[in-house]
């Protein structure tokens, strides 16, 4: 078949036009084999040498997700904390990181650790300070500048072009968290950065049952060789039927994003202004301080991730999450079903996350009854 420049929906829809090279199958075989055979010569019969080093349910997904954010190559991981890890892996002692005060928790608490145990540097900016990231580089230092935008879970946004050029000025590298913004409205290796980073067990798999990470690469050079050693000695790969899994829901990410966004817009326009909400956060509500930032960097939706700012406090933002009836009160975002959490239980007593905060991942139910489900439960509060 002839294949033309497709639009990169169309790709997600067909996983990349996958047709399986034996059979013609449209939905590839699981590749459970860890270890795969030499010829009568001793040579490998193909591509594949032993799972941990690359597996042919990798390569479609990896080629599919290169393609979605713009980049030379992508990387799959167990988890989306295994690919921050091996990243993290590749700072030298001595050197140093910045990264937002405002970020996965997770992510912030590994990068602590490798500061404590292994002689690294590590400044956390105030994300919501203009000339914080500035003030926070070492020029010669730095090796690593890592943002997340929106910031999870006020969803504060950065300016990614912006902080590209900080990187570059101070000869750092520019990695960006973008988990809540697939490369379908934020493609973060246009504005400059160096690496893309999501966690797949959200918005690119999107039914909450496979976990994975990727990293995507502007350039295929050494330091992407070295990460790609990082990951074969560190062992941080998925299973194959995690990468299936992964290649099955990329198939419907274009539909499942549109319909989260729109309900995320439609759930932040209804409770601006309820009585017992005392902010909406959601960087696609015009006076979100980040508003002009993320039209700008946002093209196509600002995400199914919003936080509602509840009266009561602590206790106020506890009844609210424990009184849905749709929404189910789980951890986790990005997924087909709507979400909500109280962000004070899960993280940790030292984290800057305001205490009244609920965090609601918007699925693609009907927008009214979500609405509806918050209202129930609001009149608890
Ligand atoms: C923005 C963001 N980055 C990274 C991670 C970590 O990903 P994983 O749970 O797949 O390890 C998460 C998980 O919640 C996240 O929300």
């Amino acid at each position: 078949m002839t294949r033309t420049n497709h639009d990169i929906r169309s790709l997600l829809a067909q996983a990349g036009h996958y047709l399986d090279p034996a059979t013609g199958a449209v939905a590839p075989p699981i590749h459970a084999s860890v270890t795969y055979a030499r010829d009568s010569d001793y040579a490998p019969m193909g591509e594949y040498f032993y799972t941990r080093y690359g597996n042919p349910n990798f390569t479609p997904v990896e080629d599919l997700l290169a393609k979605l954010d713009g980049g030379a190559g992508a990387m799959l991981f167990a988890s989306g904390l295994a690919g921050v890890a091996a990243l993290v892996e590749l700072i030298e002692t001595g050197r140093h990181i910045a990264a937002p005060q405002m970020m996965y928790f997770g992510a912030q608490a590994w990068m602590q650790r490798i500061a404590r145990t292994r002689g690294i540097g590590l400044t956390l900016f105030d994300q919501a300070q203009p000339g914080a990231l500035e003030a926070a580089v070492r020029p010669g230092e730095t090796a690593l500048v890592w943002i997340e935008t929106p910031a999870n879970p006020t969803w504060d946004v950065i300016d990614i072009a912006a902080a590209a050029e900080v990187a570059r000025g101070a000869g750092a590298m520019l990695a960006v968290d973008s988990t809540v913004a697939p490369g379908l409205t934020q493609r973060p290796l246009d504005l400059g950065a160096d690496y893309v980073f999501h966690s797949s067990t959200k918005y690119l798999n999107g039914h909450s049952d496979a976990t994975g990470g990727v990293v995507v690469t502007r350039e295929k050079d050494a330091r992407w060789e070295e990460l790609d050693t990082v990951r074969k000695y560190s062992g941080g790969v998925p299973g194959p039927f995690e990468a299936w899994l992964l290649l099955r829901g990329l198939r419907t990410l274009a539909l499942r994003w549109d319909k989260a966004c729109e309900n995320a817009m439609a759930v932040a326009r209804h409770f601006r202004g309820h009585p017992k909400v005392e902010k909406v956060a959601y960087p696609g509500l015009e006076d979100h301080p980040g508003h002009a930032i993320a039209k700008k960097q946002m093209t196509g939706g600002f995400s199914g991730m919003l936080s509602l700012l509840v009266a009561g406090g602590y206790n106020g933002a506890n009844t609210l999450a424990r009184s849905t009836r749709l929404f189910v009160p789980a951890t986790s975002l990005g997924g087909v079903e709507s979400l909500i959490e109280h962000r004070a239980v899960v993280e940790t007593p030292e984290s800057p996350t305001p205490k009244n905060l609920v965090r609601l991942s918007c699925g693609i139910e009907t927008a009214g009854d979500l609405i509806a489900d918050l209202e129930q439960a609001l009149e608890r509060v």
